[in-house]
């Protein structure tokens, strides 16, 4: 997530900023910069990378008494120096840094664009501090506070924002719209962040601005209003010390935070996606007309770890849907079999940092060949992502823990999506299109409870984190799943886990089937119910402790253990099972005390082969 910090008062600002934003760097983020306020002139330094590129570039010493800072997490827009924030009007007097989105961003831009402004970036922040400096310019007595109050009102979207002009060089204006701000209050000095944990070191009373709040603030005073003028009363709270351990918040784990994030990750991945008028899906970025995806016959996903589970449940999807034929394969054993790469064929690869090495070889290959692949990617502006030059990004913000889980799901939406938009270009029927949209949305709110249920999992957890040993099993979708809860569960407790078709038991693996051998069974309420339940028979009358994810309730009578899940669209099924399964991973690596964030011999991204 992007972190804004500021300060004004009777300090040098540059090393408050860069404290500042180092306690904003767990959040992810992809560039950082700073603006120091001189009076005769306002310095901008920014840097795309971590914080120590900008450092590098920081001067040896300012006199700098007021400034601003950022660190961005791109969504629009490469990470780069020239997208990276803070971002300036034209004239370079007045400097902004911004959390959020503008969405009339491209409508404002054409409206100073008429009055011959130009801009050197695409992204929407630049956009805003144009709008204000032109409002500045406007006003009969320049004034700061009411430029910021009158461009907001032209402004819809989301933000959090800082703005200084060199005219003022001892004030800076704050606003809040769905994005945090805080005003930290000190001793002839005030301190401005998007998180309490960036300033918490220099003051504990702080005022959390409300939505439609502007505030002008300088070193010994601040004032409050609303965007209609109106003097707001916010009374100064104490920081709960605690609260602000990196905006982990009530979570003690990142991966536990992720886990809880999907309801919203799902929102963001479907908005804008969802076409009602013709019950399909809508995609911006694949660069390719519909009589070009018409004309593909095969798509092939491929990835490593999750990021392959993920399309090989997305490869089902897609046939089941759009009924085309579809399959995942690792991207490492791809590159390396000298692959027969078809003009028919649509080939996605699947990355969350878009950096794994063996993902984007597969792309390099795809492409020396002349095939067509898009990305599924989280990074924006990643390798992989910049290698394709075309996809779907995730927009499930940034995810710390090294393992996949908010961004697996993601993913899993993501193709749910594309077989509902290939689908609906072929044999899929407008009600049937409906019925998944539906379902869809009703996604993220299934998700939440499914969450909620936590301290239920943890209960059957008890019974599960002792063993050494566990079979996963599920048939179509969910072996995939299965697949999934058995890499979840070694990467962070590291039981050893495997995986099978819930039909292929009897063929071999049975016979490691004892009272010491768990199995966690994925039985959804679908036409191969019934096999399932004769897996589980044959478990049970092998002394096989069992647990099963399901959405029937008659399941508790043949496990030892069920945890029952909503229902939902058959597409959409794979989502509602894994929640318990990420959940049931998380509870046993708690139990035996493994460092769920970041398991032993594991890298966020294997940017090696
Ligand atoms: C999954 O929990 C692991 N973090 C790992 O398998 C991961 O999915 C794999 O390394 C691929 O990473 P990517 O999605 O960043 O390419």
């Amino acid at each position: 997530m992007c972190g804004i910090v500021g300060y004004v008062g009777t300090r040098k600002a540059m090393p408050i900023l860069m404290e500042g934003l180092a306690q904003l760097e767990y959040r992810g983020y992809d560039s950082a910069g700073v603006a120091l306020n001189r009076g005769a002139g306002i310095d901008v330094i920014k840097r795309c990378g971590r914080l120590q590129e900008l450092k590098k570039a920081l001067p040896k010493r300012s006199a700098a008494k007021c400034g601003i800072g950022h660190t961005r997490w791109a969504t629009h827009g490469e990470p780069s120096d020239l997208n990276a924030h803070p971002h300036t009007d034209p004239s370079g007097e007045l400097v902004l840094v911004h959390n959020g989105i503008v969405e009339n961003a491209r409508e404002l831009a054409g409206f100073l664009e008429a009055k011959g402004i130009d801009f050197a970036t695409e992204t929407d922040s630049e956009v805003l501090a144009a709008l204000i400096a032109h409002e500045y310019q406007e006003l009969e007595t320049p004034d700061l506070f009411e430029a910021v109050q009158s461009a907001l009102n032209r402004v819809t979207g989301a933000y959090g924002i800082a703005v200084m002009h060199t005219s003022v060089p001892d004030e800076i204006v704050i606003a809040r719209n769905g994005s945090p701000v805080v005003l930290g209050l000190g001793e002839h000095e005030m301190f401005v962040a998007s998180d309490a944990s960036a300033l918490v070191s220099h003051t504990r009373q702080v005022i959390y601005l409300d939505d439609g709040d502007v505030c002008r603030v300088r070193a010994r005073e601040y004032e409050i209003e609303n965007l209609l003028d109106q003097h707001a009363d916010r009374q100064p709270v104490t920081i709960d010390l605690e609260s602000t351990r990196y905006e982990l918040g009530e979570f003690d784990t990142f991966t536990l935070k992720e886990i809880s994030e999907q309801p919203d990750a799902i929102r963001r991945v479907l908005r804008g996606r969802l076409d009602k008028r013709f019950n399909t899906a809508h995609f911006g970025g694949l660069n390719l007309e519909p009589a070009e995806m018409l004309g593909f016959k095969r798509i092939k996903l491929l990835g490593c770890g999750s990021a392959l589970i993920a399309g090989s449940i997305g490869a089902s999807l897609i046939e089941r849907l759009a009924r085309i034929p579809a399959d995942a394969e690792s991207a490492a054993e791809f590159r390396y079999r000298n692959p027969i790469i078809e003009r028919d064929t649509l080939y996605f690869a699947i990355s969350q940092s878009g950096e794994t090495y063996d993902t984007l070889s597969a792309v390099q290959e795809i492409q020396r060949k002349g095939g067509t692949v898009l990305g599924v990617v989280n990074v924006v502006g990643s390798s992989i992502a910049r290698q394709c030059g075309a996809g779907v990004y995730l927009h499930a913000g940034p995810e710390i823990a090294v393992v996949s889980t908010k961004t697996f799901t993601s993913t899993v939406v993501v193709f749910a999506l594309l077989a509902l938009y290939l689908g609906r270009m072929r044999d899929l029927s407008p009600a049937e299109g409906g019925r998944i949209i539906e379902a869809l949305e009703k996604l993220p709110e299934q998700v939440e409870g499914l969450v909620a249920r936590k301290e239920e999992v943890a209960e059957v957890a008890e019974r599960y984190a002792r063993f050494s040993d566990a079979y996963f099993v599920g048939r179509g979708e969910s072996f995939g799943l299965a697949r999934e809860g058995a890499l979840k569960l070694k990467e962070v407790s590291y039981i050893h886990a495997e995986a099978y078709p819930a039909s292929e038991l009897k063929h071999g693996p049975l016979a490691l089937i004892d009272e010491e051998t768990p199995t966690v069974a994925i039985v959804p309420d679908d036409d191969l119910y019934a096999k399932n339940i004769s897996t589980l028979e044959e478990i049970r009358t092998r002394g096989g402790p069992l647990l099963a994810i399901g959405q029937s309730d008659e399941l508790a009578g043949f496990v030892d253990d069920c945890v029952v899940v909503p229902q939902t669209h058959p597409a959409l099924q794979p989502i509602v099972h894994l929640i318990p399964l990420q959940l049931l991973a998380y509870e046993c690596a708690k139990i035996r005390e493994c460092d769920v964030d970041k398991p032993r011999n594991l890298a966020k991204s294997v940017t090696v082969e």
